[in-house]
């Protein structure tokens, strides 16, 4: 960085974040997939998704950085630093989205990158490393189950054969989706999983209410509350709706039923979130007894020991309430709760006080790729408020000023950390 003090540098540089750019970006983002209720359906590796992604490299081009796309697609922007062999610093969130999801989950995150990398360049201040935006691929696992593919591949957390292997609800392999999208940008350099970060940063929307209701614009992310995530496979036997008595049936909904309402009263525990998201039957019509109920099983807690307890139980509990039919139970993702270290919190909150932008420690109740991260380099997370704290929901919305507050904030810590 120029002789600038680290003060005024992060001054000038925030003062170059232009809150109608990040803006003017983040609708024209949300028209890509944009649904009739205001929200986008933009998910994993689909045309909208490859429609982003192209409006991605538009906007790199226009601010000068070059691009470049790993083997699981994971989208790399980058300013050169006067160091360019350094590990870079690097920023980014995802730009796929929930089926009825915000314009704003995941999006701000990559737009804010861009927005900071331009407003970095515009200053005129050149940090030694160079700093990088990425958009991860499948963040939500709303289409390909479960989630954060691409920052798992980066950082090895995730054999990539067993992520290529997961099929769609219409058996399309992840592998065979991820080639049309790759064989779409020919032309990106090609990078390597896992290359050396100095820093991750990754800015979201908090997805909850509590920076809205303390009037704050600047969460400083203290970590991430764990998650246990399962499938489980009812089968009994089809019958007739009108002949089959009911001693005599193996209702694979009913069963299904009764284990789902069994474990809610179960995990009924202070701050517990138990979700049953994805619920499909066989063969799904009114005069057949259902011979087969598949559903997931979401838990989440801040409190490890808890969730290990609960998660511990799912099984159990499935089983013992199956009655006549069989029930296979498996899980499929287990994320510890984890805390960001202290140096990059202390970074964070230091550079939001010298901008004079009020700021809070406030724990991640949803989970980011930022979790991978944490494993790979040093990693941090900014939260800006959303309205209601609404979220995977057409209706998110948020205030341009408070995401232009993050987005300063952003800007000047990763020159800090670049330097
Ligand atoms: O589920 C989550 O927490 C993330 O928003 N996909
Ligand atoms: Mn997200
Ligand atoms: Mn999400």
């Amino acid at each position: 960085m120029s002789a600038l003090s680290p003060g005024n540098a992060a001054k000038i540089i925030a003062a170059k974040v232009n809150e109608d750019r990040l803006w003017r970006r983040l609708m024209e983002l949300g028209r890509i997939g944009a649904t009739a209720n205001g929200g986008v359906c933009r998910l994993a590796l689909t045309a909208e998704e490859i429609e982003a992604r192209h409006l991605l490299i538009g906007w790199a081009r226009d601010i000068g950085l070059s691009v470049t796309m790993d083997d699981i697609s994971n989208l790399f922007f980058r300013l050169d630093g006067t160091d360019p062999d350094a590990p870079p610093v690097v920023t980014g969130s995802h730009i796929d989205s929930q089926p009825t999801g915000g314009k704003f989950d995941g999006a701000f995150g990559v737009v804010a990158g861009f927005e900071a990398l331009e407003a970095i360049r515009e200053s005129g201040v050149t940090p030694a490393r160079s700093m990088e935006v990425v958009a991860w691929m499948n963040e939500e696992g709303s289409r390909f189950s479960p989630g954060m593919m691409g920052s798992e591949a980066f950082t090895g957390r995730r054999p990539l054969k067993q992520i290529l292997a997961v099929k769609d609800a219409d058996g399309v392999r992840t592998a065979e989706a991820l080639e049309t999208t790759l064989a779409a940008f020919p032309e990106l350099e090609r990078r390597a999983f896992g290359f050396p970060m100095t820093a991750f940063l990754e800015a979201h929307i908090e997805q909850g209410p509590v920076l809205e209701e303390v009037g704050t614009p600047v969460g400083v992310v203290t970590g991430i509350q764990g998650s246990r995530r399962f499938r489980v496979s009812v089968t009994g036997d089809e019958g007739h709706a009108g002949t089959l008595p009911m001693p005599e049936r193996k209702d694979a909904l009913l069963a299904a039923l009764e284990m789902i309402g069994t474990m809610r009263r179960a995990f009924d525990v202070d701050q517990i979130k138990f979700t049953v998201g994805l619920f499909r039957l066989s063969p799904n019509v009114p005069s057949v007894v259902p011979s087969k109920a598949f559903f997931s099983i979401d838990i989440r807690h801040p409190d490890w020991k808890t969730l290990r307890d609960l998660g511990d139980s799912v099984a159990g509990l499935c089983e013992q309430n199956a009655g006549p039919c069989a029930v296979e139970v498996s899980e499929i993702a287990t994320s510890e709760s984890l805390e960001f270290p202290i140096e990059i919190r202390e970074c964070i909150a230091e550079v939001a006080d010298e901008l004079g932008i009020a700021n809070e420690p406030i724990l991640s109740m949803a989970g980011h790729d930022a979790r991978q991260l944490h494993y790979h380099c040093p990693t941090g997370m900014i939260f800006s408020p959303c309205e209601k704290g609404i979220s995977h929901n057409e209706a998110e919305n948020c205030n341009p000023s408070d995401l232009a507050a993050g987005t300063r904030v952003l800007a000047a810590t990763i020159a800090k950390l670049a330097d």
